[in-house]
């Protein structure tokens, strides 16, 4: 039996054993992480579009440096260390991004990052990575498994992977519970002065980001080139009006002009 097996029959046995068991988050905080190690596929992730992954120079590259290093400044040393992306409907670029970014600063700026498939809709970053993991936030959600049993070292330094475990459609009420509170107050401790980026679904078709967006310190709105309506994202930046937004990413810029090739940040 596997450790992620274990702990989901441990946390069964838990619900079947008592009526409600209280939650006592004190009790998880182990000091030493027992992650698993699943490394990153590259001809997957490079077919996935995982441009900060490249040892090669490329426009798309050097677009996703400009745009860590814009986050960086406006972030740094100010605790503002949990980030969501977004974008007004789906298909848009926010997995890809949110993948970019962190591998980019993980690899670049040496900085530890979590990366965090809080989609739980249409869960995507482990299928980017090449990677197949057990369980996930799903499961620290719903099956009270800790953290350090779902976390994944991927073999990219200092990227660490929480995937979703799965999907739910129901998933609004989930995020909004009182244990991912819990995960955002234990990611924010043991990653203090570090990064954790969070990957959401898109923001006009479900409540799900505006939930998230409540525990953030910073939001990053991904538009598509020539796809975005602006109306689309005008109501976006209304659904995010009081929240810390970082700035908005137009992601695809080549479909309008090759000055740009992925990235543009305002
Ligand atoms: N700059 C880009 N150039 C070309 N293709 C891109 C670019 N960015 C993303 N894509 C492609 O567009 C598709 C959607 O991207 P992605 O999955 O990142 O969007 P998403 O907003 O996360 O979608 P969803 O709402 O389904 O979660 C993917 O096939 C991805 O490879
Ligand atoms: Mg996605």
């Amino acid at each position: 039996m596997s450790k992620i097996e274990e702990a989901l029959a441990k946390a069964k046995q838990t619900r079947q054993g008592e009526q409600s068991p209280i939650h006592d988050a004190s009790m998880e905080i182990s000091p030493a992480y027992t992650t698993v190690f699943q490394e990153v596929n590259p001809s997957v992730a490079e077919e996935n579009r995982m441009v900060a992954l490249s040892e090669v120079n490329t426009q798309a590259t050097e677009q996703i440096r400009i745009l860590r290093t814009q986050i960086l400044q406006k972030t740094e040393g100010q605790g503002n260390n949990c980030l969501m992306i977004t974008s007004a409907l789906d298909g848009e670029g926010k997995s890809t991004l949110a993948a970019n970014l962190a591998i980019a600063i993980a690899r670049e700026v040496h900085r530890t990052v979590l990366l965090v498939d809080a989609d739980l809709r249409r869960p995507a970053l482990h299928e980017l990575f090449g990677l197949k993991p057990e369980a996930g936030l799903m499961h620290y959600l719903l099956d009270h498994v800790p953290i350090e049993d779902l976390l994944i070292r991927t073999g990219v330094e200092k990227l660490t992977f929480l995937p979703a475990g799965g999907s739910l459609p129901n998933s609004t009420e989930i995020l909004r519970s009182p244990r991912m509170q819990e995960l955002i107050r234990e990611v924010k401790m043991r990653y203090r002065d570090r990064y954790v980026i969070f990957d959401s679904s898109p923001l006009l078709p479900t409540a799900d980001p505006m939930v998230l967006s409540q525990f953030m310190d910073g939001v990053i709105l991904v538009v598509r080139a020539e796809r975005t309506a602006r109306s689309h994202l005008a109501e976006a930046l209304g659904h995010l009006k009081e929240r810390n937004v970082l700035g908005v990413v137009m992601n695809d810029q080549s479909a309008v002009d090759d000055i740009y090739s992925t990235y543009k940040y305002d």
